[in-house]
């Protein structure tokens, strides 16, 4: 079993869309029942990019505190992909789910343990932006982590924070790999174009060698809940996921 987590300090960079569209990409060169996508973030959205908005049972939030585990959260999706979806939890549901995590700092690295998934299942998770009771779960079991960040000086402002997560050992799993991925890349942008050589300059082999471009067909496939691979399949994001996937792959196997 392989964890990675999809991490930012800032909102909005595209943390739910790679890890969608990174799981479908994944399950497109792995085949059935190895990808699931983990939602650790109250928004809740990562289970509308797999068209599972009629979905019926309770999410890992609510089986977390009524149930005590996730057997059988996982939810099937005709992307070959199994979303664990985060719940509709109400503020007092969410509230006691994040007091748990807190007292438990390994508690989600056990519940996909026990989640029915493959032993050879690569798990993806979603996380909210910042530091968070989620970020410590994810950070404590992850074997990689992949921060997004977008080719402005906004990201580039986050580096130290990001940085100093890292200096101060947030992330539980010394063995851990961790690399940034840019998202929404624009060659045709001055400013982005200037952005993204300077985050490379920066972060030389930690930047992930794969870069997503910005591609409207990205959140198209979100309003027709698809992953962008099923949605445009010949697309400029679809490629990058794709090569995204391969090179995630070759990480893991290192
Ligand atoms: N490569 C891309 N090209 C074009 N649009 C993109 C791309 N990646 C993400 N987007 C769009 O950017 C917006 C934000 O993406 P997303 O919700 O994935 O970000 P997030 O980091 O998960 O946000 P939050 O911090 O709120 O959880 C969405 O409208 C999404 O469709
Ligand atoms: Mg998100």
């Amino acid at each position: 079993m392989s964890i990675i987590g999809i991490v930012s300090m800032k909102g909005g960079v595209g943390k739910t869309s790679t890890t969608a569209n990174l799981a479908a990409a994944l399950a497109a060169k792995l085949g059935e029942h190895r990808v699931a996508a983990l939602d650790l973030d109250p928004q809740n959205a990562l289970h509308w990019h797999f068209g599972l908005d009629n979905w019926q049972t309770s999410g890992i939030s609510q089986r977390a505190l009524n149930l005590g585990d996730w057997t059988n959260a996982a939810i099937s999706t005709p992307f070959n992909v199994v979303c664990l979806p985060y719940g509709d939890a109400t503020e007092t549901e969410r509230e006691t789910f994040e007091l748990l995590l807190a007292e438990q700092p390994d508690w989600i690295g056990s519940q996909i343990k026990r989640a029915k998934l493959d032993h050879d299942a690569v798990v993806l998770i979603d996380t909210p932006p910042g530091p968070s009771v989620y970020l410590h779960q994810v950070f404590a079991c992850a074997d990689l982590v992949l921060m997004v960040l977008l080719p402005d000086a906004g990201s580039y402002a986050t580096i130290p924070a990001m940085e100093s997560w890292l200096e101060q050992g947030q992330c539980g799993n010394p063995l851990a790999l961790v690399y940034y991925v840019l998202n929404q890349t624009d060659q045709g942008e001055p400013l982005n174009r200037d952005a993204a050589q300077w985050l490379q300059q920066r972060l030389g082999k930690r930047m992930a060698p794969i870069a997503i471009h910005a591609d409207e067909a990205v959140s198209e496939a979100l309003a027709f809940q698809q992953p962008v691979l099923a949605y445009a399949p010949y697309g400029q994001a679809s490629h990058d996921f794709a090569q995204l996937a391969l090179w995630v792959i070759n990480t893991l196997n290192q």
